[in-house]
């Protein structure tokens, strides 16, 4: 893409459509999951003039909203010029095609899902995490194949990592996607996985080699903007990508640091997260995010001082169901601690306080409680270690293998019985070698 569209093009005009659906268990409050949806747009460099919201009964099988509330949309956007609409919730293929019918053929319409798809590709900076978005935006495209689907042609087809689409890759003049049928679209699909498949071969030595390290993992998970990549700086002294928009971080950063009390660990940076994240996307980012299941202790960061803190926790709770979580250990850091008016952090329900072991109070930004939160990964990282002695029988020797890959091995002898060991396992392990232990004589 040319600098020439990049610095001469106005940002393109967008339009937002909230709607919430009777019966339906949205996180956010309408109004804040459309702001939401305003800091989505703006970071993949639109320019928001308008919104509508519309509260449903159930929703229309052609359009969505209600045909009034169409009409009302289209009166608003001719006034305002504005050439792109974005739905709060992820389309149907139908409705969309429907819906574009409705607002004229200059309009794309789009959703949530193809903003954040959109904004990844801006940023991925990595190998694996253009082939993720580019395999994430193939699926989501593939039943919509139209013609306003053409920026996202453009990027994926030409490499997600090579951003640069702001409004002008939301544009789309209508060729290319015409030219990309069905049957190259899977083509395509099967290729990537197949490139994903390697790299995750690759990956996978890696870990095997970090594994054998026998150094914990602690894993920076939060929500979209909460501060990790900062926190991740301060807590190693490295420089990470920040900065002010949502999504900066796409692909896990891994840094080796060593704690005050001289033991090491490896702190991961992962993707941030964000409610209604497209499937597609947390299919294609299973694998990074398994990143997250290696982890011994996982720091879920907070912008304590944004009003929908306590949803935020809750939408990063439920992906991280999803992904099939360990029960690893947690603290909850509250980060922004500047931008908070008390000394306590929001009191959290009760059934979300039990997931953690500690809570602490930080500004990433202003280095403060970084101490207090080093002292609560060493007690939490001791505490999640067990010592065990072991005897496995010889029949079982990919025990023995797979003790070798997760453990910390400090003795081994060969016995009549079986091989005895000495190991340290994390917590998570435990009940995999439980009836292998023996108790420690005399
Ligand atoms: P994603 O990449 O979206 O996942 O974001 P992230 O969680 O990695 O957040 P990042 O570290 O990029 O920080 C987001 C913004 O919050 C940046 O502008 C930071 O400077 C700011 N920020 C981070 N920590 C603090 C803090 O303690 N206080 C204040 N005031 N701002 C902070």
């Amino acid at each position: 893409m040319s600098d020439f569209y990049e610095t001469k093009l106005a940002p393109e005009r967008a339009y937002l459509v909230g709607m919430e659906v009777r019966g339906g268990k949205p996180l956010l409050p309408l109004e804040d999951s459309v702001e939401e949806l305003a800091l989505l747009a703006e970071t993949a460099g639109l320019e928001v003039v308008g919104d509508a919201m519309q509260r449903l009964h159930a929703v229309d099988p052609a359009t969505f909203i209600g045909s009034g509330k169409v009409n009302e949309i289209k009166e608003a956007i001719t006034a305002l010029d504005a050439k792109v609409v974005i739905f709060d919730d992820e389309l149907t293929p139908r409705h969309q095609r429907e819906l574009e019918k409705r607002f004229g053929e200059e309009i794309n319409v789009l959703d949530r899902s193809a903003l954040i798809l959109d904004i990844f590709a801006q940023h991925a900076r990595t190998h694996e995490g253009s082939l993720q978005v580019e395999l994430a935006q193939y699926e989501y495209r593939l039943p919509r194949l139209t013609r306003q689907w053409t920026h996202l042609a453009r990027q994926a087809g030409g490499g997600g990592a090579r951003g640069g689409a702001s409004g002008v890759g939301l544009r789309g003049p209508g060729e290319t996607q015409l030219e990309v049928d069905r049957r190259e679209i899977n083509n395509k699909i099967t290729k990537l996985k197949e490139d994903l498949e390697k790299v995750r071969v690759h990956r996978e030595t890696h870990r095997r080699k970090r594994r054998r390290s026998g150094m914990p993992v602690v894993a920076l998970v939060g929500y979209t903007n909460a501060g990790k990549s900062t926190l991740l700086q301060s807590l190693t002294g490295s420089k990470t990508y920040v900065a002010d928009q949502l999504f900066a971080t796409l692909d896990p950063l891994t840094r080796k640091t060593e704690l005050p009390s001289s033991r090491k660990v490896l702190f991961s940076d992962t993707v941030g997260f964000i409610q209604k994240l497209p499937t597609t996307l947390v299919a294609a980012f299973r694998a990074t995010l398994e990143e997250i299941t290696e982890a011994t202790l996982i720091l879920h960061v907070v912008d304590v001082s944004h009003a929908n803190v306590i949803e935020h926790i809750e939408a990063v709770e439920e992906t991280l169901a999803e992904i099939d979580m360990p029960s690893a250990r947690r603290i909850l850091v509250w980060n922004k601690a500047d931008l908070w008016h008390m000394d306590t952090p929001p009191r959290i329900p009760a059934h979300l306080r039990e997931d953690y072991d500690a809570e602490v109070m930080i500004s990433a930004r202003k280095n403060t409680g970084i101490d207090a939160l080093l002292a609560q990964i060493e007690a939490v990282l001791k505490a999640s270690m067990y010592r065990v002695r072991l005897l496995v029988p010889y029949s079982d020797g990919d025990v023995v293998s797979m003790l070798y890959d997760l453990t910390i091995v400090e003795e081994q002898t060969h016995t009549a019985d079986g091989v005895c060991m000495t190991v340290q396992v994390p917590a998570y392990l435990y009940e995999r070698i439980a009836s292998y232990q023996i108790l420690e004589q005399g």
